[in-house]
């Protein structure tokens, strides 16, 4: 089994977005997927309330236990959604992690608090991803400005950037507010494609391949997966 910590120490970067989709994603393809919420607002575990996905509200300090728990009930993924606050229960998710993935918005605000949170990972020495979120789409095959600086800033961030991208869609709010992930509201749409991508890149990431990921300085020169609307 592998623990995948989705974190950022910025609310509302889409930490609740990523970690539903992705563990209802990896469901989809077939793996043995639970979805822990470490996070006392219970904002995926809410929104899953009717789901039939593995969903257990947990905190920072059950979090070792909990991966115990789930590797011997023959889970595959574990999937956990973390707080913004406080750095200690950030922490704890991160240390029990095999993978983190760091959820930013492309602003200049968002950076700067996931740089700090790149910070964390270093110090603790944790395999990390940026993961890309809320961007808007590419128009005329051109990254808006605000994604290619943000790629271009985190060239040196010293954590792989994810080439695969959430684009700001409606579905991510029209699926949660119906309790479902983007790949079951709407399978054949944009969001689900790229929900899948980042499951498989997850996926491969674990299995150790690096195909799947080019280094920042090349996702920064544009190269970010896109699905074609
Ligand atoms: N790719 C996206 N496209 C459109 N809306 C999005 C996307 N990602 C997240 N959102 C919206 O942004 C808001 C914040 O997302 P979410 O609750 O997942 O963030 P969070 O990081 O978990 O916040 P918190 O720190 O409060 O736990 C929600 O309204 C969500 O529907
Ligand atoms: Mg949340």
């Amino acid at each position: 089994m592998q623990t995948v910590a989705v974190i950022s120490r910025k609310g509302g970067a889409g930490k609740s977005t990523v970690a539903v989709n992705l563990a209802a994603a990896l469901r989809d393809a077939g793996q043995r997927a639970i979805l822990a919420d470490a996070d006392p607002l219970r904002s995926s575990s809410e929104a899953l309330r009717a789901h039939s996905l593995s969903v257990v509200e947990t905190s920072a300090s059950k979090l070792f236990a909990l991966v115990t728990a789930s590797r011997r009930s023959g889970c595959d993924m574990l999937v956990i959604d973390t707080p913004a606050s406080p750095e200690a229960d950030i922490v704890a998710a991160i240390k029990v992690a095999d993978l983190c993935l760091v959820v930013t918005r492309p602003t200049y605000l968002d950076l700067a608090a996931a740089l700090k949170t790149v910070d964390l990972l270093r110090q603790l020495r944790a395999p990390g991803l940026i993961l890309l979120n809320q961007c808007p789409s590419p128009r005329q095959g051109h990254e808006p400005r605000v994604v290619s600086g943000t790629l271009e800033a985190l060239r040196f961030a010293g954590v792989p950037v994810s080439p695969v991208a959430l684009r700001v869609r409606q579905a991510y709010q029209g699926a949660l507010s119906y309790g479902r992930g983007v790949t079951e509201w709407e399978p054949k749409g944009a969001a689900a494609a790229e929900t899948r991508a980042l499951a498989d890149l997850v996926r491969q990431r674990m299995r150790g391949e690096g195909q799947g990921l080019r280094p920042a300085n090349d996702v920064a020169s544009g190269a970010l997966f896109t699905v074609q609307t």
